[in-house]
Order: C-alpha cells, then structure tokens, then sequence
C-alpha cells in the first residue's frame, strides 16, 4: 500500500483504489496533458505558472478547463493536506473523456480531472557535488514540444537510451541544435553567459525558464535564449539542467567526456545557491 491519497473526478481515494474506463481517450489515444508542481515546507513552488502553462495546454489541444483557478487551488491543496511530507510534488493529468473510441474529438464529454501528491526527493548531495552525466541523441518527437501532453513516448525512448547508458539524462538535438532533455531543460555556460533555447514549439518552456533569468539576473550573470549548436554544447565551460523535481543540477559528462574542467562550475554554484534561496530553504541575501 502506498498511503496515498489521489484526487479522481471530484473524489478522493486510496491510489489503489482510483480507476479510469478503458476508453478513456488518455488511455487510448495518449490525449491529454500534465503538470508536474513542486511543493516546499507545504507550499507550492510557482503554482500560478504551472496553473497557467495547464491552462495553455489545455487551450492548445482543445479541452475545456474544466475548473476556475480557485477549482484548481482547491484541488491541489486538498492532495497536498492528505500526506505529511513537508515536500511534494503534485501531478495533474486533464484527459479529454470517456468515448466511444474514435479520433476526432467527441462532443459533450467531460475531461477526466487527476490529481496525486509523492515525496519530493531531490537528488543526493553527493551527485551535486560530482555532478551527472548525460548522453545525446536526435531529437525525433513531434513539433508541438510546447504543449505538456501525456504522449511521451519520444521521450520515454530518449530516457530509456540514457538509462541503458548508465546516464541521469538524454539531452536531444534537432538539425544540429539543442533542444531539450526528455523531461528537463539544457543550460549552456560559455563565456560566463548561461545560454537556453529559444522559447519556441520544439521545447516545453519548463517554469524553470522564467526563474533562471530572474535567478541570473540577480547573480549578475548575463542570460541570453538563442539557438545553439550541437558543438557550442561540447565546448561548454558548464552546462546546467533544470526540472520541477531535479531543481537546478551540474552537468559534468557529456557523451562520456567531461564538461569543462569536468567538475561543477561557479555559474552552478551561483544559480543553485538562489534557487535554494528562492525555494526558501536559504535565508536571502542581504542588501
Ligand atoms: C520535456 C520537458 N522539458 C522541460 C521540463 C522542465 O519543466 P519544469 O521546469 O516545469 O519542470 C520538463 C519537466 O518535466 C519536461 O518534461
């Protein structure tokens, strides 16, 4: 038993408990969309971006949001009050219904709402200190990388092609430049810069995006979004991978070579530092 307790259509119930139709269009056609919210000392991290990016999504695939913000507050504080860990993350998955199995979308279904609390266990010190390594690879998914859907199979392959690497993370490439991680976001380091993709529809704009230009700006390094060529990510001083649940984490192997000096860098360093600060585990800097 887990002891979790998941929110499934307006009920809240055990996890073992909680069921879907096999015609649920999540099910059948992958047709949905997620969010993924960290929680600190029971505070939600950035909820109001993650609420919003769930709406864009929603918006962009055609589901009605079935819920006003204050629906969808409600929602995640009740999953979050029902588990004692001071950390979580909360996952929010909107399918568009139950139907009669058929692609074009049906009329007058209701989205299946799901909403489930896990601990948040950030990586270990001791892979921050020796920072992780990751693997390349073609970037083959679809071109609507922008919307957070459930159809991930491009990018659970790309994960499974780092694990049987013995890699943390599969960075990937379109037409020779970086795009993305299969569930996190590349920072490049060159010249005392941090660099990131263009906010464009062949990345998912992670809410991380917002916050390491602000957390740059506040360390005084400059941040600029561009494309960037597969051999600018080689010749990194540093690279710096960001997710909900991963936070802000060194990149010291690339393809089995080093990055840089191949140790954790003091663009890293700074960055993570505000970032704990921002999450409020760190007293803020004064003045
Ligand atoms: C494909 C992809 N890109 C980027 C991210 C990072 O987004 P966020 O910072 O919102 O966690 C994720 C997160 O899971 C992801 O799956």
């Amino acid at each position: 038993m887990s002891n979790q307790t998941v929110y499934l259509n307006g009920e809240y119930l055990p996890l073992e408990e909680a069921r879907v139709p096999v015609l649920d269009r999540g099910f059948i056609f992958g047709d949905g969309i997620y969010e993924v919210v960290p929680v600190y000392a029971g505070v939600p991290f950035r909820w109001r971006h993650h609420l919003a990016r769930l709406k864009r999504s929603l918006a962009k695939v055609g589901i009605v949001n079935p819920h006003d913000d204050a629906g969808w507050d409600h929602i995640l504080s009740e999953v979050m009050r029902r588990h004692d860990w001071p950390d979580q993350f909360v996952y929010i998955q909107v399918t568009r219904g139950v139907a009669r199995r058929d692609h074009a979308f049906p009329a007058g279904v209701t989205p299946t709402v799901f909403a489930m609390a896990s601990e948040l266990v950030l990586p270990p010190e001791s892979a921050r200190a020796q920072g992780i390594s990751i693997i390349t690879a073609p970037d083959e998914r679809w071109l609507h990388c922008d919307i957070k859907s459930i159809s991930l199979l491009g990018n659970v392959l790309a994960r499974q092609a780092a694990v049987e690497a013995g890699a943390s993370e599969c960075v990937m490439f379109r037409d020779g430049f970086l795009t993305e991680g299969s569930a996190s976001n590349l920072w490049v380091v060159r010249d005392a810069r941090l660099l990131g993709a263009p906010r464009d529809h062949l990345i998912l704009e992670g809410i991380r995006y917002g916050l390491m230009e602000e957390l740059a700006q506040e360390c005084g390094i400059p941040f600029e979004l561009r494309r960037i060529a597969r051999e600018e990510v080689f010749a990194a001083d540093e690279l710096l991978l960001s997710s909900a649940t991963k936070e802000v984490m060194p990149v010291t192997t690339i393809d089995g070579g080093p990055v840089g000096s191949g140790k954790p860098g003091p663009v890293w360093s700074k960055i993570y530092a505000a970032y704990r600060r921002a999450t409020g585990r760190d007293a803020p800097v004064a003045g």
